[in-house]
């Protein structure tokens, strides 16, 4: 979801080398046919629908469920602008077959500054207006379409993007490259569905920015039009209604969850050609992120007095150690966001200083988990190799140069687990003045002894370390630096094309509060024997 367009288009023919590599379609200006949901709802036969509204209708018109969600686009508190957008997936009947669950997204949004102040849907097929955006699931291709809706000055033009393989293109020289990777340009999708399917940053409780029946995002002055739902064309009815209806967020996520599952199984089991390098990248980076927070809103954490709750996969990835919390009493935690200057969307709600949950912050991603899960599956990878790569600087779980930096070794085609193992090792073996490679050599040449539970109990004793260390402001401080340091990561690291253009939608989306710390991206992490910073 952003706003802003940028032109996609063109590739190399390196880029369609490496499209082929991915299995993308064999030759460049023979794009198959569509089969999927918009092609066959919306786009076959007559009276194709140009907007948002049109959509809908036809959507309803065809008899299957249209499951609406929503999210504040500026944080949860702070609905000034009156920015939100509305996810809805459908399943049902579409022509020739039937839509099942994790097969169809569509994405619009609130008119921003409405001016007569009432929530309404934006349906203006404004000149190059970004009106909706779909993905939907192709049932020949076995991968997602990208689809926009674009405004023309009269009416929307439906424009397809490319799908998941053009993205896997677009990312190929992502985290496998020495300097900073060239980003594809096919669409600019890629900028954040880094790996070419659904993403939901809050993919699990507590869906901090998101609409729910018994947790609603609060309107501000923003007022709901009285004719709520009665014209189907109407945008501030209709507006209205979907705030109403909106279904808790917990049913997007699984529907992400599901569309996440299809495509990576149909990629990684069905298609032989994935580089390994590519592969590999889930467990020795992340390709996308989610994002973790405290379990309760921290308004209630102020009026009850306390403990806010930490997630504990910030510190270490939930492989060695699950996702429990890290408990810091209120008192060390406002401590902290005073000494930091916190504050959230200072100019547009003066007061507010956190996120609706506390400490929002990103962690590995559920798509960079299902890879690692299914290369298990496949035999490829075993426990004891994801623990021993996730043991090279575990106490940055994400973005972590130097783990990533290993990739390099990786082989680009293995026949098996055992070759896989055989060949990394022959490479690190290679790399004598890399301290880096030489320990991850050491802990894959001595299985018997580096065994996941000996990591698991290095884990816990570092956990055991920030629990002693979670009632003291320094060191609680020294854990927002960090927080700090990974929100700027997000907009430096290489899965982000630009500053401007990455997951954290700047301009658009609001989601962590700012401080006062100036922080730069891989400048410090924290010492498992201390729990505090250490640095460059
Ligand atoms: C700058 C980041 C960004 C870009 C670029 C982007 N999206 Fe998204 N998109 C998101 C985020 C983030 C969400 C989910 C909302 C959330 O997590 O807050 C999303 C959600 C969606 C959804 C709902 C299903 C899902 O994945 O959750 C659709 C449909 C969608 N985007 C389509 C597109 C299409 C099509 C393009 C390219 C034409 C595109 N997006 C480009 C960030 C982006």
């Amino acid at each position: 979801m952003h706003k802003p367009l940028c032109a996609g288009m063109l590739g190399s023919s390196l880029a369609l080398l490496i499209g082929l590599a991915f299995g993308a379609a064999p030759q460049a200006g023979a794009e198959p046919k569509k089969d999927d949901a918009v092609q066959r709802g919306l786009l076959a036969g007559k009276d194709v629908p140009r907007d948002v509204l049109a959509v809908r209708q036809r959507l309803v018109k065809l008899g299957g469920n249209l499951a609406t969600h929503m999210v504040a686009n500026r944080g949860h508190d702070n609905p000034k602008l009156g920015s939100f957008s509305f996810f809805e997936t459908y399943t049902g009947p579409i022509p020739g077959g039937k839509v099942g669950q994790g097969e169809f997204f569509l994405g619009f949004f609130t008119v921003p500054n409405s001016p007569d102040g009432k929530l309404t849907v934006d349906n203006e097929p404004a000149a190059g207006a970004l009106m909706m955006e779909l993905i939907a699931w192709d049932y020949t291709k076995e991968l997602y379409n990208f689809w926009e809706l674009i405004g023309d000055g009269k009416t929307g033009q439906w424009k397809y993007r490319g799908d998941s393989n053009d993205i896997l293109a677009d990312v190929a020289e992502v985290y496998l490259t020495k300097d900073r990777p060239k980003f594809g340009k096919r669409l600019r999708c890629s900028a954040c569905h880094t790996l070419g399917g659904p993403i939901m940053k809050e993919i699990d409780e507590p869906y901090n920015d998101w609409h729910s029946g018994n947790d609603p995002l609060p309107l501000g002055t923003w007022k709901l039009d009285e004719g709520e739902g009665k014209e189907a064309t109407n945008p501030r009815h209709v507006a209205a209604l979907l705030y109403k209806n909106a279904g808790h967020p917990s049913r997007m996520a699984g529907e992400v969850v599901k569309g996440i599952d299809k495509l990576i199984q149909a990629r990684v089991w069905h298609k032989d050609k994935l580089n390994m390098r590519h592969q590999l990248r889930s467990l020795f980076a992340t390709m996308e992120i989610n994002l973790a927070s405290d379990t309760v809103p921290f308004s209630k954490r102020v009026k009850d007095g306390r403990a806010v709750q930490l997630p504990q996969e910030f510190f270490v990835d939930a492989f060695f150690a699950g996702q429990q919390q890290i408990p810091v009493d209120l008192k060390v935690y406002q401590a902290v966001l005073q000494k930091v200057n916190a504050r959230f969307a200072a100019k547009e709600t003066p007061g507010l200083v956190e996120s609706y949950h506390a400490f929002n912050v990103p962690v590995r991603s559920w798509i960079d988990h299902v890879v690692r899960v299914e290369l298990r599956a496949q035999g490829l990878l075993d426990r004891q190799m994801i623990a021993s790569v996730l043991a090279i600087d575990f106490t940055t779980p994400i973005h972590s140069k130097k783990r990533a930096a290993l990739l390099r070794f990786v082989p680009e085609k293995a026949k098996d687990g055992a070759d896989l193992r055989k060949q990394l090792m022959a490479e690190l073996e290679k790399a004598k003045g890399d301290p880096d490679a030489q320990q991850l050599l050491t802990y894959l040449s001595d299985p018997k002894k580096y065994t996941v539970a000996h990591f698991a109990a290095q884990a816990r004793d570092y956990l055991d370390v920030l629990r002693k260390g979670a009632n003291d402001v320094a060191t609680v401080f020294d854990w927002w630096r960090i927080a700090s340091q990974r929100r700027v990561e997000l907009k430096t690291a290489p899965t982000a094309p630009t500053p401007t253009h990455n997951i954290t939608e700047p301009g658009f989306r609001v989601i962590f509060p700012e401080d006062n710390l100036k922080s730069t991206p891989g400048q410090l992490w924290l010492d498992p024997k201390t729990g505090r910073c250490t640095g460059t």
